[in-house]
């Protein structure tokens, strides 16, 4: 489940998560775990959105590595084949992140769009280009070949766009 990668809940939070994934079905009696200043228990859902923006950062920042090592003369491939990684790795989790409960609409602080669970099917399709792109690029990567590597990020740019034209806020 994917809240046990929450990179830095509060102690007591995670050992509400963690309680509450070991128990299963008991969870009306662990919820009480004192909870500061009379707050909901929201933040167990609301930590996804932690790990979810960690993970698109992830792969902005490593995309951005590969195409930084094309401009120059003589790109270091064990670089782009070690972001190319990180990348796959972390497209494939990408719809683990999106629970029902935490859109723009349930009061969350995101950029997602509610298309996201109005148009499921196509979210999905976007994730899967996603997927499929980053493979392509690990493949370019490893053929330690410029051009393939370029016309990678090409594709895998055009992923990154399809999906945020249609389920990503605008902010510019
Ligand atoms: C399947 C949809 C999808 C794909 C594909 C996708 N993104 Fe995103 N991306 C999103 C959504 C939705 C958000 C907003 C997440 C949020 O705010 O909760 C986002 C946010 C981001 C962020 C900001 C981090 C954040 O959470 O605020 C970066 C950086 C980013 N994406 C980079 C990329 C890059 C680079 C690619 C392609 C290599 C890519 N994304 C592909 C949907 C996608």
């Amino acid at each position: 489940m994917a809240l046990a990668r929450i990179a830095a809940p509060s102690l007591a939070a995670l050992a509400l998560t963690l309680s509450l994934s070991a128990c299963g079905e008991t969870a009306d009696d662990t919820v009480v775990a004192e909870s500061e200043g009379g707050m909901a228990a929201a933040p167990a859902d609301m930590d996804i959105l932690e790990v979810r923006h960690e993970n698109f950062e992830g792969i902005g920042d490593a995309f951005k590595v590969i195409r930084g090592e094309l401009e120059n003369s003589s790109p270091d491939f064990d670089a782009i084949q070690a972001n190319a990684r990180i990348i796959t790795s972390n497209a494939v989790l990408i719809s683990d992140h999106f629970p029902e409960g935490t859109g723009p609409a349930d009061g969350a602080d995101t950029e997602a769009l509610d298309t996201i669970w109005e148009r499921p099917e196509d979210f999905s399709a976007a994730t899967e280009q996603m997927i499929q792109a980053s493979q392509i690029m690990l493949a370019a990567a490893d053929s330690r070949d410029a051009a393939q590597v370029q016309a990678a990020v090409k594709e895998l740019g055009g992923a990154c766009k399809n999906c945020h034209d249609q389920f990503r806020l605008d902010e510019d």
